[in-house]
């Protein structure tokens, strides 16, 4: 097995030159990879969303569903089909609209769009270092506020069948920046504030790695300053600019692994028609 600095991007590329298995690798020297790129590409190990699931196994203490997205088989539950649609994804870190942000985002490939569709990623740590002296200062002094609700099928997703609003305010109380309300017909409304600019997990770095973006985009979604009052346009095509000026490109190929960063970089993916495409993803918490 030999290791490439990189492909086309700043991921760290480990290719499999002597057609070992994923499970074969060791996991510490993999974990510090992980640590000091943030974003891992595992190549022609020919993984499938089994092995996916075996092999975050062994850096992950628990494993996280996403309420939107379709559930591949029933006898792997946590592994999901990425958003759905073809539609372009715009930057997003995982689940950082709600406190419930998982360290990192699992992919693999089972078939590569025809064309385009690939999956984007931004280095947070990069974006906010070029975001300039007046937006950094907008973000390092305001807060952002992310409104959300959840229909009771979301929230029993997400905290099991069976799962009672006892259990979602069991969930929700005394979490920092986090207030919440139960609706009559059971929905959960929240909002939570936090900063756009957090620290990276490893490294203690400002990072620009949040969902404003998407969720500004997004005809369901509601981000606003702290106080409620709107971000305006300009300020998002500012940091759009920055964002196009540092997206870069994941080209899958069948059974390329990916493990991303989440508290440090942000994803998407371009648009594509193929319908056979398929990427899984996987979320977790590491140990
Ligand atoms: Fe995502």
């Amino acid at each position: 097995m030999k290791t490439a600095s990189s492909l086309t991007t700043s991921a760290k590329v480990i290719i499999n030159k002597e057609s070992k298995s994923i499970l074969e690798l060791p996991i510490q020297e993999q974990l510090n990879l992980f640590k000091r790129f943030g974003v891992l590409l595992f190549r022609d190990f020919g993984v499938d969303y089994d092995k996916m699931k075996e092999f975050a196994e062994q850096f992950s203490s628990k494993f996280v569903l996403d309420k939107d997205r379709p559930i591949v088989d029933s006898r792997n539950k946590f592994v999901t089909l990425v958003d759905p649609g073809m539609h372009y994804v715009s930057p997003h870190c995982e689940n950082a609209n709600s406190p419930f942000r998982p360290d990192v985002i699992w992919f693999c490939c089972g078939v590569p769009a025809a064309q385009s569709g690939e999956t984007l990623f931004w280095d947070g740590v990069r974006v906010w270092e070029q975001l300039g002296e007046e937006l950094r200062e907008l973000f390092i002094t305001r807060k952002i506020k992310f409104l959300q609700k959840f229909p009771p099928a979301d929230w029993k997703r997400f905290l099991g069948v069976g799962s009672t609003i006892a259990d979602v305010k069991r969930m929700l109380n005394d979490i920092s920046g986090l207030s919440y309300k139960i609706n009559q017909d059971q929905s959960v409304s929240i909002e939570y504030v936090c900063s756009a600019v957090v620290k990276t997990k490893y490294g203690h770095q400002n990072a620009f790695a949040n969902s404003l973006i998407a969720e500004y985009k997004n005809p369901r979604g509601n981000v606003t300053f702290e106080d409620g009052s709107s971000i305006a346009s300009t300020v998002i095509n500012q940091i759009n600019q920055v964002m196009n000026s540092c997206t870069e490109v994941i080209s899958w190929q069948p059974g390329d692994l990916v493990m991303i960063d989440n508290s440090r970089f942000l994803h998407g993916r371009r648009s594509f028609s193929d319908r056979n495409r398929r990427i899984y993803s996987l979320l977790s918490y590491l140990k």
